[in-house]
């Protein structure tokens, strides 16, 4: 093991050189603009794959962006892990807000700046070069290694969910290790145990058949953006408290243990709020932050279009007014009994004087794994062993829809093995992820690897 620590260390110049070619990559999944540069990275991941020592990759097209796969299946008898990660970065924009450019990784005090630095490429290299790293001090692995990595994480997984269904043979194993998530906080090693889930929907409300002059017309008639803005304000009261009947009807409540956990792990209110330069924190009455991110499920619009929003004035009462909003869920909830609460209370509470449009987009079912299972407790020794102090576990806010799909059908532990922070920007300007974390999440995947295959 020594040996391919010190192998790690001695070649940590050139992984950063690496991570910045693939950073350079613009593998934006949701723009068809970058369709070929999706094609281009799933080369470059495939070809990393090789160089690390997985003597079997394929590019499997899909009818979106490709999935690349890698494995390495020669320590029979030895348990098998499938390492999962994606290949696809949000969009950029607002470009202006950069600091440097996004495809161009740039490192300021130990930090290296990109999109994709935390989510995901930083992450997911982390893993192909503690592999390599065995390959090249051992020539082999102590277990078998297989490699899903995939380019529509950041649009729902699609794809990936038709996959796993006809090649659950492919993807057998014991233990899927997934570093997308975050350390409950700089410098300490955190394995999660809970994502939640997503429910996105777009409404859209139509007034009069086109845009009216507002003074020849105001008065007479509903303006769509003042009617969507009253029916919006409706789904969620002042104390964070969703108005959906049924909505809260199948969440679980967080055992004894958990709360427990939560008390230890002393979340500072004041430093967060601090941080986020927010007078105080607001959200679901009687639950605590880390309660709130975790285990209760929210309701937020996440923009709002309609009118004019151009440069000065212009009196206009217009047509349409359209919102897209997204719901986390928690266990028990499902996207599809959660969207179609939401439409039939959107459909209740809409005024005779609009018609209503109501669009599920893409969801994802909320996920919490078992702490006891021996990947788990590999997971916990690896990164405490990597970080150098005592393993916290959390539960996610975030989504990572492919997650549940994994524990259902392959039945295998999920292990959320993150080694993002949530002040590192991903899905905004100046994304970045720590070198620290990028050092020692390769130590910390190689103890994993170690741990996992006694
Ligand atoms: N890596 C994130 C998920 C994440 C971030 C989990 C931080 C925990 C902490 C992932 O790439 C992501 O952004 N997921 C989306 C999923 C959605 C687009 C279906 C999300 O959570 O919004
Ligand atoms: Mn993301």
């Amino acid at each position: 093991m020594d040996k391919v620590i010190s192998y790690l260390k001695d070649n940590y110049n050139d992984y950063i050189d690496e991570l910045k070619e693939y950073i350079s990559i613009p593998s934006i999944s949701t723009s068809s603009e970058n369709k070929n540069d999706m094609k281009v990275c799933a080369d470059f991941v495939k070809a990393k794959l090789e160089a690390a020592g997985m003597n079997k990759t394929e590019i499997f097209e899909t009818e979106g962006h490709p999935i690349v796969y890698g494995e390495w299946l020669e320590a029979p008898g030895k348990p098998t892990v499938l390492i999962y990660g994606h290949y696809d970065v949000q969009p950029v924009d607002p470009i202006d807000l950069w600091d440097s450019p996004p495809f161009e990784a740039e490192i300021k005090d130990n930090k290296i700046y990109a999109r994709g630095a935390n989510d995901n490429k930083g992450q997911n290299f982390v893993h192909i070069k503690s592999v390599e790293a065995f390959f090249n001090t051992h020539g082999k692995l102590p277990l078998n290694v297989k490699f899903i990595i995939e380019g529509e994480e950041e649009i729902g997984s699609p794809n990936l969910e038709k996959f796993l269904a006809t090649q659950k043979e492919l993807l057998k194993c014991d233990a899927v290790l997934i570093s997308d998530t975050s350390m409950y906080g700089p410098g300490i090693p955190t394995v999660s145990y809970g994502l939640r889930g997503l429910a996105f929907m777009e409404v859209f409300v139509t007034g009069p058949n086109r845009d009216l002059h507002s003074g020849s017309f105001g008065g007479s008639v509903a303006n769509p953006i003042n009617e969507l803005a009253r029916m919006i304000s409706r789904l969620i009261d002042e104390n964070g408290v969703i108005q959906i009947p049924g909505f809260y009807d199948d969440v679980v409540e967080m055992t004894e243990l958990e709360l427990d956990n939560i008390k230890k792990l002393a979340f500072d209110d004041d430093a967060y709020a601090k941080e986020l330069d927010v007078k105080e924190l607001h959200g679901e009455k009687g639950f605590n932050t880390l309660q709130r991110l975790w285990a209760r499920p929210t309701l937020d619009c996440n923009g709002i279009v309609g009118g004019y929003t151009g440069e000065g004035a212009k009196t206009v009462l217009p047509s349409k007014a359209s919102a897209k909003i997204s719901m986390r869920l928690v266990p028990n909830q499902t996207p599809e009994k959660i969207g179609e609460l939401f439409e039939a209370y959107f459909r209740q509470i809409a005024p005779e004087h609009i018609k209503v449009e109501v669009k599920a987009l893409h969801g994802g079912k909320p996920v919490v794994v078992p702490l006891e299972s021996k990947a788990m407790s590999a997971a916990a020794v690896a990164v405490s062993k990597a970080f150098g102090r005592e393993t916290v576990f959390t539960r996610e806010g975030g989504s990572i829809p492919i997650v549940v799909e994994f524990v259902e059908q392959l039945e295998a532990p999920a292990i959320l093995m993150g080694l993002g922070l949530d002040t590192d920007n991903i899905h905004s300007p100046n994304e970045h992820f720590s070198l620290e974390s990028f050092h020692q999440g390769m130590i910390a995947s190689a103890y994993f690897i170690e741990e996992f295959a006694k």
